[in-house]
């Protein structure tokens, strides 16, 4: 896989890694690609237009009025439509921050906001401003609208402190294009059913039986599959995260008969179904209308087993291929199979609880991913979107050998 014949508008800003911009450059070209490189002013105090021009071989862009004499202007519209990728490296924090805020104050925002193009983003910058709490929600934002992090490393930075916040090496910032390039059109075409999330189950107006999951992993997984320009369907019992993606349906819904009623309907129509969210397995068998007042007896709330939707769907499953999670916490293996068998899946996602810092509610985890065939392959404690990442190459496979046979 190479970037032969792709359009690519590298933005750089503000930051000291903004003299790696020409080494990026110099590989883009390498590799294929036309270039035209869009900066910041601050980026310009960095780095000079020459190094950039005769590198790429095409103007540099930085303000929106080229030549004051004559009134030309930089037309950023049609900049930001002649991309086939944006890449912003080394991205500031103060960029960064323009970008989920649509401020657009500068030629490099507003090319920016005028893309229709996946947008790839290298942030680079000191250690307490890249784990400063409004970098990290930043970055989060900016993961919700769909675009690329690639994920600063921790390295010695320019300041003398050692940590994350670096720009990841130009080769490595080309090598995480091409993985992307390479996976960009993977699952054109499919259309993917997913849970994600806790369901909630009333007990009155105001009180509920829940769970302790926060989405997380189901939506990595969401993200992973559009990336790969699947059609996805999200449906999402209550969480806090956002989501935004053009190829990302998201239908909310709150208790699990919701869910059930809500996966009956779109089943029919997916290639592919993977079921992360954590159901409850029961719900009050009555809901009280009015809340419910405290007195001095002791109070029994009789519960009724909900539907279960993954069953439901294995046993509904024509050709679509049926993933399933599965939370034990003994006999771990042995009882991941059982429920694959039972449920009639094609792979089962064995998630561990016993793994310091996999789980509920943290950015890490730990899953074994079994299929039909007692295919086992054991991963490591990774971060939820690599772990995600692993579930869609399983599926991908799957797929693939289904369409073939
Ligand atoms: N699941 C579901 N509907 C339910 C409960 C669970 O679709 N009512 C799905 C989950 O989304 C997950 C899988 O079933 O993909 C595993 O859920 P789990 O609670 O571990 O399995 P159970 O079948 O409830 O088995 P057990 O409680 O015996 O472990």
């Amino acid at each position: 896989m190479s970037l032969r014949g792709k359009k690519i508008i590298l933005g750089v800003t503000g930051s000291i890694a903004a003299y790696k911009s020409a080494l990026i450059v110099r590989l883009l070209v390498k590799e294929g690609a036309e270039v035209k490189v869009v900066c910041t002013s601050d980026a310009l105090q960095f780095v000079t237009p020459l190094t950039l021009s005769t590198l790429s071989k095409n103007p540099v862009y930085s303000t929106f009025v080229a030549d004051p004499e004559t009134g030309e202007w930089t037309n950023h519209v049609e900049l930001g439509l002649w991309a086939d990728y944006l890449l912003i490296a080394p991205l500031s924090a103060n960029t960064l921050y323009k970008l989920v805020h649509g401020q657009c104050d500068n030629l490099l925002t507003a090319v920016y906001l005028s893309a229709k193009c996946p947008v790839f983003l290298a942030p680079a910058m000191d250690l307490d401003m890249y784990q400063h709490p409004s970098t990290a929600e930043n970055l989060s934002k900016a993961k919700s609208f769909g675009l690329r992090v690639f994920e600063s490393p921790a390295g010695e930075l320019a300041s003398g402190l050692v940590g994350p916040g670096r720009m990841l090496e130009p080769e490595d910032v080309i090598d995480n294009l091409l993985k992307w390039v390479s996976r960009e059109h993977q699952l054109r075409g499919v259309s993917v059913l997913l849970t994600a999330g806790p369901t909630r189950e009333k007990i009155d107006p105001v009180r509920f039986i829940s769970n302790y999951s926060t989405g997380k992993m189901g939506y990595a997984i969401a993200r992973d599959l559009a990336d790969r320009g699947a059609h996805v369907i999200l449906v999402t019992g209550p969480t806090s995260i956002e989501l935004n993606h053009p190829l990302i349906e998201v239908i909310s819904v709150e208790s699990a008969r919701e869910m059930h009623t809500e996966c009956l309907a779109k089943f029919e129509r997916v290639n592919a179904a993977i079921l992360a969210a954590a159901v409850a397995d029961f719900r009050p068998v009555a809901t009280a209308s009015h809340k419910i007042k405290k007195n001095d007896a002791s109070m029994t709330i009789e519960l009724e087993p909900t539907e279960d939707i993954l069953a439901d769907l294995g046993q509904r499953k024509k050709d679509q291929i049926l993933i399933g999670f599965a939370l034990e916490t003994n006999n771990e293996l042995a009882h991941a199979k059982a429920k694959l068998e039972r449920k009639n899946l094609d792979l089962i996602v064995l998630n561990s609880l016993n793994d310091k810092g996999a789980g509920f509610g943290v950015d890490s985890n730990k899953v074994t991913l079994i299929d039909r065939h007692n295919n086992i392959l054991e991963g490591q404690l990774k971060d939820k979107s690599q772990v995600a990442s692993d579930i869609v190459d399983v599926l991908c496979k799957l797929l693939h050998a289904n369409n073939r046979s």
